[in-house]
C-alpha cells in the first residue's frame, strides 16, 4: 500500500521542535525548575495517558472532556486517554500514594486536545506547571501565583497582566448558581446556541463565552464575588493582601471562571498584552480544593498552574525578549594531517569534555577547509589545530577566534592552556 502524501509528516496541530530553536525551550524550563526548585517544589512525572474516569474529573460539559479529549482502548478493552492537562493526573498520583502534605511538585509535560489548530493553539502543546496538595493556606496561593508570575519576569517578559477571581466554595457557589440561573434564564433569547444549552447545567461556562450578545449578557449578570461566604470572602482578601505584599500587581476579573470544573476559591490566569486576545492565556491555575476527595482520596485542597510554553515563546517573540541562543562551544578540535592522529584527537577531545569544557569536532576526513567552516558554525571560541609541523614539536595550534590570534602550544600543556584562557569567558555550550 501506496504511504499517504502527508504520512511522514508531523499529524495536524503538532510541531517539532529542532535546535537552535530548541534552545530557547531548553533555557525556559531551566529557568523553570531552578525557581520551582528555589521555592522547594519537586519534579513529578506521570504517564502520558491515564484511565479516562481521571480526566471525567475535569467535568463532563467541559470542551475539554466533551470535544477535544483523545481516547482510546487497550488491547484488553480498558477506557483510556492522552493527557489533555496536567492537574488531574498529579491529583490523581498524590491519592495513589498518599505523599507527606504539603506536596509542592512542578512538571513539564505534552497535553493533547484535539482542537482546530491555529498560531498558539495546537493539539498537543507543553505545559511547565506546578501543584501543591494538602495546604489551603491564603499564602499558598500567593505563594504558587507568585512563582509564576516571577518566572514571566525573569525570562524577560513585561506586558502581562494577572488577572484573579474567586469562585467561591460548596457553601456560597449554589446559591450563586440559582441567582446567575435566574438571571440567564431571563436573558435566554439574547445569548448564542451554546450558551443556551449550557444555562441549566453549567452556568458558569456562559461568562466564560466569548460572543458579543452574551458578553453583553454577563457583564451585568450578578456576580459571584458578592456571593462569597465568610470564610471564601476572607480567603480572596488575604491572597490580594498578600499579592500586594511582594509587589505582585494584579486585577479582579468578577467573569474569570476558566475551562474546567474543577476550581473552587481563588483562579488566576496570566494575559499577555502583546498577543492577540483570543489566544493571550501565557498561564492559568487556581484551587482545586474538593479533586482529591472526587477521586477517592482524602479531603486534601490542592492549587496550582499550567503554563504554554508555546504560548510563551510567541509572547517572547512579540515582546522581543530571550532570543535563539547563539551557536557556541569552548574548543573546535581540527585534524589536518589525518588518520594517523585519530586516536590523539579523540583523546584530546575525550578530556575537553570530561574536563568541563564544550568541545566539538568534525567526522569523516574533511578538508581543513571544510573543518574551520564547521567551527565558525558550531561558534567556536578557539580552534585546536593539529598539524604537522607543530605535531613535530610535540605541540598544537590554538587559534582565537575572536583576535583571529594563533599561539603554538606544547601537547601536555593545551588543556592548562584553555582552561586558563576560558576561565573567565567559557560558558555553556548554547546548543
Ligand atoms: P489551561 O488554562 O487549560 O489550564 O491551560 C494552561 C495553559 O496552557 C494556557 O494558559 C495556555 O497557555 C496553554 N494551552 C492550553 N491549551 C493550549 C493549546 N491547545 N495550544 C497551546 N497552548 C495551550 C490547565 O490546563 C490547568 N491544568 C492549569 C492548572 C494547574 N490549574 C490548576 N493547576
Amino acid at each position: 500500500m501506496q504511504p499517504a502524501p502527508d504520512a511522514f509528516r508531523t499529524p495536524k496541530g503538532t510541531n517539532d521542535v529542532l535546535p537552535p530553536e530548541s534552545g530557547r525551550w531548553a533555557a525556559l524550563i531551566a529557568a523553570f525548575a531552578s525557581r520551582a526548585g528555589r521555592f522547594g517544589y519537586g519534579l513529578v512525572m506521570t504517564p502520558a495517558y491515564e484511565h479516562i474516569e481521571v480526566f471525567h474529573r475535569l467535568g463532563e460539559g467541559t470542551d475539554v472532556v466533551r470535544k477535544e479529549m483523545f481516547e482510546f482502548e487497550d488491547k484488553g478493552g480498558r477506557k483510556l486517554a492522552l493527557r489533555p492537562e496536567g492537574t488531574a493526573p498529579v491529583v490523581r498520583a498524590y491519592v495513589q500514594h498518599r505523599p507527606t502534605a504539603p506536596w509542592k511538585v512542578w512538571y513539564l509535560s505534552p497535553h493533547f486536545r484535539h482542537e482546530n489548530p491555529q498560531a498558539g493553539r495546537y493539539r498537543q502543546h507543553h505545559q511547565l506547571g506546578a501543584e501543591v496538595l494538602g495546604v489551603d493556606d491564603p499564602a499558598l496561593d500567593v505563594e504558587v501565583i507568585s512563582l509564576a508570575h516571577g518566572f514571566f519576569r525573569s525570562i524577560g517578559l513585561s506586558r502581562f497582566r494577572l488577572a484573579i477571581n474567586s469562585l467561591g466554595d460548596a457553601q456560597c457557589r449554589p446559591g450563586y448558581l440559582d441567582a446567575l440561573r435566574s438571571y440567564l434564564r431571563a436573558h435566554a433569547g439574547e445569548l448564542c446556541e451554546d450558551s443556551r444549552s449550557r444555562l441549566e447545567a453549567n452556568p458558569l461556562r456562559v461568562l466564560d463565552c466569548k460572543v458579543p450578545g452574551c458578553v453583553e449578557v454577563t457583564e451585568r449578570a450578578p456576580q459571584l464575588l458578592e456571593h462569597l461566604c465568610a470564610d471564601c470572602k476572607s480567603h480572596f482578601e488575604a491572597v490580594q493582601a498578600g499579592l500586594d505584599a511582594i509587589g505582585v500587581e494584579h486585577e479582579i476579573a468578577p467573569r474569570l471562571v476558566r475551562g474546567l470544573d474543577y476550581y473552587t476559591r481563588t483562579t488566576f490566569e496570566f494575559a499577555s498584552e502583546a498577543l492577540e486576545s483570543a489566544q493571550n492565556a501565557l498561564g492559568g491555575g487556581g484551587r482545586y480544593d474538593k479533586l482529591a476527595e472526587d477521586m477517592g482520596g482524602p479531603p486534601s485542597p490542592g492549587i496550582g498552574f499550567g503554563i504554554g510554553i508555546e504560548r510563551v515563546l510567541i509572547a517572547c517573540d512579540a515582546e522581543n525578549v530571550l532570543p535563539t541562543p547563539v551557536p557556541y562551544v569552548d574548543a573546535y578540535v581540527v585534524d589536518a594531517v589525518g588518520p594517523e592522529v585519530g586516536a590523539e584527537v579523540a583523546a584530546l577531545l575525550a578530556e575537553l569534555r570530561e574536563t568541563g569544557l564544550s568541545a566539538d569536532r568534525a567526522y569523516g576526513g574533511r578538508s581543513l577547509r571544510a573543518q574551520t567552516k564547521s567551527a565558525d558554525r558550531a561558534g567556536a571560541r578557539y580552534v585546536v589545530l593539529f598539524g604537522r609541523a607543530e605535531m613535530e614539536k610535540g605541540a598544537v595550534a590554538v587559534r582565537d577566534m575572536e583576535s583571529g590570534e594563533q599561539v603554538e602550544v606544547p601537547r601536555s600543556r593545551v588543556m592548562a592552556w584553555l582552561h586558563e584562557h576560558l576561565g573567565k569567558t567559557h560558558r555553556d555550550g548554547a546548543r
